[in-house]
C-alpha cells in the first residue's frame, strides 16, 4: 500500500518536471526582443506607419483566413520547395507582432516572405482588385472595394485590360489598398537569421 503522502509527492514532481521541460525550458529559447543582422540592422524590422495600418488592414480583411505566415523547415513539409520561403520561420520572426498571425488555413500560399516573392506594388494591386488579372483560375476573391472608380485621368490609376471599366474612368487605389500592399511588400524573413528551429 502506498502512503497517500508520498502519492502526493509524486504527483506534485511529475506536474513540476512536466512543467519545467513542457513550459519554462522551452519559454527560455525564445526570443522576445529584436537581434541584430550581420549587416547591423535590427530584426524584425519596425513597420513604417503604413505598413502598420496595412496590417490592421489584413486583420480587418480576414485574410488570415485563407494565408499563413509561417514556414515550416526543410524536414517538415515542403513549403521550401514551393518557395514560400527561404529558411524555415523562427521564434524571433515575431517579435513585437501584437498578435502574430500565424494562421492555421492555406486555402492561398504562405505570406510569410511573400515581400521578397513578389515585391511590386502595381502586382499586389491588380492582384487584390481582380485575382484572375495576375493569377488565372486563382480561388482568392477580388477586394475590389478597396479601390475607387473616379471620371477621367487619374495619374495612380491601374492600367487595366481594356474593357474592364467604362471608357474614361480611371480604378484608383484607395489608402486602405495602398496601405495593405505596403505590408504585404514589408513581409520579409532575412535568410540570414538562425535559431533553434533551423537545427
Ligand atoms: C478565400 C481565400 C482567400 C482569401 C480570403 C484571401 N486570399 Fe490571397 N490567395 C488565395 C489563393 C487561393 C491564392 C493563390 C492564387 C493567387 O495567386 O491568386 C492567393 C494568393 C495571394 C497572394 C499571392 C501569393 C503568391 O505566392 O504569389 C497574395 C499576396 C495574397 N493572396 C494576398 C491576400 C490578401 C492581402 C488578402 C486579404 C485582403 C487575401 N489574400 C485574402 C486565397 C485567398
Amino acid at each position: 500500500m502506498i502512503e497517500p503522502r508520498t502519492l502526493l509527492l509524486g504527483a506534485l514532481a511529475t506536474v513540476c518536471f512536466s512543467l519545467t521541460g513542457y513550459v519554462l525550458v522551452p519559454a527560455l529559447g525564445v526570443e522576445t526582443t529584436p537581434i541584430t543582422l550581420e549587416n547591423g540592422r535590427a530584426y524584425p524590422p519596425v513597420l513604417s506607419e503604413q505598413a502598420a495600418q496595412g496590417r490592421e488592414v489584413y486583420r480587418d480583411l480576414g485574410c488570415v483566413y485563407c494565408h499563413s505566415q509561417q514556414v515550416r523547415p526543410e524536414t517538415f513539409g515542403a513549403d521550401l520547395d514551393r518557395g514560400w520561403g527561404r529558411r524555415g520561420s523562427l521564434p524571433v520572426d515575431y517579435v513585437g507582432q501584437q498578435p502574430p498571425l500565424l494562421g492555421t488555413m492555406r486555402t492561398g500560399p504562405d505570406l510569410a516572405d511573400i515581400g521578397t516573392r513578389q515585391p511590386s506594388e502595381t502586382w499586389h494591386l491588380l492582384h487584390l482588385y481582380d485575382p484572375q488579372l495576375t493569377s488565372p483560375g486563382s480561388n482568392m476573391p477580388p477586394f475590389r472595394f478597396l479601390f475607387d472608380e473616379v471620371e477621367g485621368h487619374d495619374e495612380r490609376a491601374l492600367t487595366l485590360p481594356e474593357g474592364t471599366v467604362a471608357n474614361g474612368v480611371s480604378v484608383v487605389p484607395t489608402a486602405r489598398a495602398s496601405a495593405l500592399v505596403a505590408y504585404l511588400q514589408a513581409l520579409q524573413q532575412p535568410p540570414d537569421v538562425t535559431g533553434s528551429s533551423d537545427e
